[in-house]
């Protein structure tokens, strides 16, 4: 008998949680690494939420809650909804999750059976390909293409769309690519569901980074649009809008009380409850105005580092890089890069097994960390079913000027040697 129960095999992972071991090996030879990896704010949780957090904790609230989150964080929840997305949402249809990552796989569970479909942007989140695949679902890639904006229309979806389909992810505006999707685009999106799915296939919107956009955009969320509401598990969080990731906190609102009550056992089964002083702190995220100042000012110090950056990257031979219109990342096109140093060769020569370990753009990923002390996250890392000859990074621009500076230019040095790149293959082996 096996050790391990066969699902196991299907469960994916983050690998921007993984890279911090690449890091340590670099960090231990005496490398300094300048880390574009990492997917949160480079700004702590603001005073004005952290008191009300320990202040929670020293007046004893330091005790089992309601599993569904505390009432008084459910009806902010509700009055944020009201306020940033027009929609009535009743605090009973509320559940509150530790980060916005749970209702992911909380959604797969209750929607999903082996076989279903489920269609997910590519690339996308990484969990949610890991989760699509553990519940035996079929993993239906969504691909985004740089040359309109990462962003898609109503007839891509409407191609995958088959009658096995079950829930469909939207993520706007976008892990890796920064993309969002126009109100526009939404409404043509929300039209080809009421027309092509039955009322009980979901739309998950993963609208973590509602509150990280540019140029003074404003958020859009598919809920809003004609039925949607009725269709839309609509969760989003604390973590990247009020630099909370640490703390745990994210939330759904659901179509309706009783899909709520399934959350709800499922933060039993598996947390029993977010710690109230955490949701006490998130309930003051909500309240206070000062936290809108905070975000305010994140913002802008994101869109003026991607100013700088974007052309900067651009400036690179072999790489070019769209704008992003919102969220905290980069995702530059490095297949002119990878061509000039030989790496796409260099992959198309490994032994089978190895080449199934890496891909092109993780080649030049590992080069960059090993032998220039740059850290980023490959293409791969967000969604691999369909993405081969797909060559791209993500950079997170939430990190110091100074560090952008830095990054680029030994990026520049990185992407013109082609000798240093042959000698890192020969020295590492890291694939075998
Ligand atoms: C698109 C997206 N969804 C969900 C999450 C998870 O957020 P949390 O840290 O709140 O669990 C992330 C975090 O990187 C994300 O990028």
């Amino acid at each position: 008998m096996p050790l391990l129960a066969g699902r196991m095999a299907a469960l994916g992972t983050e690998n921007a949680f993984k890279l911090g071991e690449d890091i340590q090996i670099c960090l231990d030879r005496g490398l300094d690494v300048v880390k574009f990896n990492l997917g949160e704010p480079d700004s702590d949780s603001a005073p004005h939420i952290n008191q009300v957090g320990m202040a929670a904790i020293e007046a004893g609230n330091s005790h089992y809650c309601d599993p569904a989150g505390i009432l008084p964080l459910r009806k902010a929840i509700s009055r944020f909804i009201g306020e940033t997305r027009g929609l009535d949402v009743d605090p009973k249809r509320i559940v509150v999750t530790p980060g916005a990552k749970p209702p992911i796989s909380f959604t797969l569970m209750t929607y999903v059976d082996p076989g279903d479909e489920v269609i997910y942007p590519s690339p996308g989140f990484p969990i949610y390909e890991s989760w699509v695949k553990f519940v035996g679902a079929k993993p239906v890639p969504l691909h985004l293409e740089e040359e309109r904006g990462f962003a898609f229309g109503p007839e891509d979806l409407d191609r995958l769309i088959t009658d096995r389909t079950k829930v469909i992810i939207l993520c706007s505006p976008s892990n890796p690519t920064g993309g969002v999707l126009s109100e526009e685009e939404l409404r043509g999106v929300a039209g080809v569901i009421r027309e092509r799915c039955g009322p009980d296939v979901r739309v998950y919107a993963d609208e973590i980074y509602e509150k990280i956009l540019f140029d003074g955009a404003a958020h859009h969320s598919i809920a809003c649009e004609e039925g949607m509401e009725a269709r839309t598990i609509l969760a989003s969080g604390h973590s990247k809008s009020y630099a909370m990731t640490g703390w745990r906190l994210g939330w759904a609102a659901l179509p309706t009380a009783a899909e709520a009550k399934i959350f709800k056992q499922l933060n039993i089964n598996i947390v029993s409850c977010v710690p109230p002083f955490v949701q006490e702190a998130g309930r003051e995220a909500y309240e206070n105005p000062e936290s809108q100042r905070v975000v305010d000012a994140m913002v802008a110090q994101f869109q003026r580092r991607r100013d700088w950056i974007v052309p900067a990257l651009n400036a690179v031979p072999g790489m070019r890089c769209q704008n992003p219109k919102g969220a905290f990342y980069v995702f530059p096109n490095i297949a002119g890069v990878c061509e000039a140093l030989g790496v796409i060769d260099a992959h198309a020569a490994m032994a089978p097994a190895a080449r199934a370990r890496t891909s092109p753009s993780g080649m030049f990923q590992m080069f960059l960390l090993y032998r220039y002390g740059v850290a980023t996250m490959d293409r791969n890392s967000f969604g691999s079913i369909g993405a081969e000859g797909q060559h791209y990074l993500r950079l997170s621009i939430a990190t110091s000027m100074a560090n952008c500076h830095e990054g680029v230019a030994r990026i520049e040095r990185a992407a013109v040697d082609r000798d240093g790149f042959a000698r890192f293959l020969e020295e590492e082996k890291l694939w075998g």
